[in-house]
């Protein structure tokens, strides 16, 4: 059988991914796996129309597709997420129907299941056959066990198309509407004081609803605020991987266009940040991917922490919970404010048009507090995933990371924290004492609030 491997990764032969899928060619050599570079000619294959019908005739040919990508910012890089608008733009969905396909990835594990859900949905979307998500860590190849569970999964898959298994659906199909959002006058009653908004949005200007939202939220402020728009920059390239940021900060790209300054400039120095764009396929659009991608040069630790951060979406957010969870684990990660998510799915002008407004007041008023929400497990767990992993097998290239981790004191491992350390080797002791345990239990049953009631009193 001949199965097409869409490689995600913008390093193309030298991704740690495709070894994963080099593996798999060793392993089942009676079966053809035919690598195509998609990310990293991604340029060409848009530039050359003949390029990319090769690769759409190749996968009308091939018994199975295999998609294969590293974890970009919390999804598929942006250049993968290109090719995938281009099936659409160009019409290739008929290749894809009905194909056996898989999806591969290598990355730390933070949100890959963010990224695999993306992939699953445009596969049902496509009608592919979904047979099997495989999210391995970037090392696992080096394991014996987990080579063992990779050759598991293509043996999985190999024989859900020789023995032509049904496939699971996961997502039903996005519904678009068609509602033309007239906005109202805008109230201009929110001032803006010494707080800066800044709006990034990627609208084009067929994009009535999305630019129309904009333009309102502007104008619920006394005094205009900035609106910047992706497609207004040069941008050369979206991330490539290159890692040389994680020394300094330093995006390789610095001085060839204007996204690095435009992140230092405009984004840090923002109190209130509003992302606005229209839903493409699942997700926002490549050109957003890249703004994210390319904010990797930051490193691991979050540079918006603090901020107010809210959400203006043209498109069926609310039946799109992954891309939902994308914003929040973004927020989670970066330690930011939510302050709401306005979409044009109410149908209603005047509603939306309320929703703006309250939105831009939350905004400030947030800003003026410094409120921002308790982390959930997104942030928790975000934090707890890059403080070992820039403590550990990524400090050597990531410095700046570890630099910014120790001088913020967010090397918090349980270990390093002596008197819980000292009060829990005390308690494990008294736990085996069978008199001490009684009272350690009598006492959990009047709860473990007492230093909590201590606070309550003293209020
Ligand atoms: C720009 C960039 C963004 C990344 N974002 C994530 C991420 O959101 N989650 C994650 O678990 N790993 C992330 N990683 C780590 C990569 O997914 C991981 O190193 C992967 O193995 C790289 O595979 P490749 O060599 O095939 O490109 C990121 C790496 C880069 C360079």
């Amino acid at each position: 059988m001949k199965i097409i491997v869409l490689n995600g990764s913008p390093k193309g032969d030298t991704s740690v991914t495709i070894h994963s899928v080099k593996y798999l060619q060793k392993k089942f050599p009676s079966h053809e796996f035919e690598i195509l570079n998609i990310a990293k000619r991604i340029k060409g294959i848009e530039r050359r129309p003949a390029t990319f019908d090769g690769i759409i005739a190749d996968i009308t040919a091939a018994d199975g597709v295999l998609w294969a990508f590293p974890l970009y910012l919390l999804l598929v890089p942006a250049r993968l997420k290109r090719f995938i608008e281009l099936i659409y733009e160009r019409g290739a969905q008929a290749a894809f129907a009905g194909k056996y396909t898989a999806a591969i990835s290598t990355s730390i594990h933070f949100c890959d299941h963010i990224a695999h859900r993306y992939i699953q949905g445009i596969c049902d979307d496509l009608d592919m056959k979904f047979t099997a998500s495989f999210s391995a860590d970037m090392m696992d190849l080096i394991d014996e066990c987990e080579r063992e569970r990779l050759t598991q999964f293509g043996s999985f898959f190999l024989e859900a198309i020789q023995h032509q298994h049904p496939s699971l659906k996961r997502f039903q199909p996005l519904e678009w509407q068609d509602f033309d959002y007239q906005p109202g006058e805008g109230l201009h009653s929110i001032e803006v004081g010494d707080k800066k908004v800044l709006v990034i949005t990627d609208a084009h200007p067929e994009d009535n609803n999305l630019r129309r939202m904009v333009d309102r939220f502007r104008t619920s402020f006394v005094s205009d605020i900035e609106v910047a728009n992706l497609n207004d920059l040069k941008i050369v390239s979206s991330c490539i991987g290159c890692l040389q940021c994680g020394y300094d900060n330093e995006c390789a790209f610095s001085g060839r266009d204007d996204y690095n300054a435009f992140y230092r400039d405009k984004v840090l120095k923002a109190d209130v940040l509003i992302f606005a764009g229209r839903m493409t396929d699942r997700h926002l659009s490549a050109l957003w991917k890249t703004y994210f991608d390319r904010s990797f040069f930051m490193g691991h630790f979050p540079s918006l922490i603090g901020k107010q951060l809210g959400f203006i979406i043209s498109g069926p957010l609310s039946s799109n919970g992954n891309l939902r969870e994308f914003f929040e684990s973004y927020a989670g990660w970066q330690h930011v404010n939510i302050i709401g998510f306005v979409t044009d799915e109410l149908e209603n002008s005047q509603e939306i048009d309320l929703q703006l407004q309250e939105l831009a007041r939350r905004g400030i008023e947030f800003a003026r507090s410094g409120y921002v929400q308790p982390a959930t497990f997104l942030g928790v767990g975000a934090h707890k995933v890059f403080r070992d992993d820039v403590w550990g097998r990524l400090r050597t290239v990531f410095q700046a990371d570890h630099r910014a981790y120790k001088e913020s004191g967010w090397y918090d491992f349980p270990m390093w924290d002596v008197p819980t350390h000292l009060m829990a080797a005390m308690g494990s002791v008294g736990m085996n004492i069978p008199v001490i345990r009684e009272q350690i239990q009598e006492m959990l049953q009047h709860g473990v609030s007492f230093r909590h009631r201590k606070i309550v009193e003293k209020a």
